[in-house]
């Protein structure tokens, strides 16, 4: 397939998944597996990184791509739950992620190189499983306090939209963010901090 085919199906697809997520709503967020990304078998085997066209995904939404076997979030957030962020501090377990893994670009308030694009890796810091985004505001079964983040279905873990887990849960460190770079203002690249690796 040529490069202009993927990025036509990449494009279909973001279009889809933006419907399907208009049609969720709240609660529990779909959020869509972008396999056109995928790298080869091979190449994945060997870390190769990925490159994802970022243009089409909307605030609120986030996508999913394979990095080294591992799912990749890519989060949209919004102008309010970046202004959220810096009111949880005190409830943060490191929130200055003095403990926790990202690249040395991504080491700030946001833990991204653009705020409103956040990247991690979607797996619990304490013992693996894929926690889920939640990004409302006080929904019933995760309580008043709950400001939007990531909970962790299997022991209770609560992280907020940067990935800073809470305090008095299970999981030890904020989740990791992995080595990316923007290769254009569309475009980043999972996997390598700069083109020039
Ligand atoms: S694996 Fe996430 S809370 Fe235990």
């Amino acid at each position: 397939m040529t490069n202009e085919g993927v990025d036509l199906d990449k494009r279909r697809f973001l279009t889809q998944a933006a419907v399907v997520i208009g049609a969720v709503g709240t609660g529990a967020m779909a959020v869509p597996f972008i396999s056109s990304m995928k790298p080869s078998a091979k190449a994945e085997a060997l870390g190769a990184p990925v490159d994802v066209d970022i243009s089409k995904i909307e605030p609120g939404q986030m996508i999913r791509v394979l990095w080294r076997g591992k799912p990749v979030w890519i989060l949209h957030r919004t102008p309010n739950s970046l202004a959220i962020l810096p009111t949880l501090e005190d409830q943060l377990r490191d929130p200055k992620s003095k403990q926790s893994e990202q690249p040395k670009t991504a080491t700030n308030e946001y833990r991204s190189i653009k705020p409103e694009i956040f990247v991690a890796i979607g797996i619990c810091t304490h013992l693996g499983c894929s926690p889920v985004y939640r990004p409302e505001i006080a929904p019933p079964d995760l309580g008043p306090d709950w400001k939007g983040g990531f909970f962790c279905p299997c022991h209770g873990s609560r992280f907020d939209l940067a990935g800073r887990v809470y305090k008095s849960v299970p999981a030890p460190t904020n989740l990791v963010v992995p080595p990316y770079y923007y290769a254009s203002d569309t475009r980043i690249v999972i996997g390598l901090t700069s083109g020039e690796e």
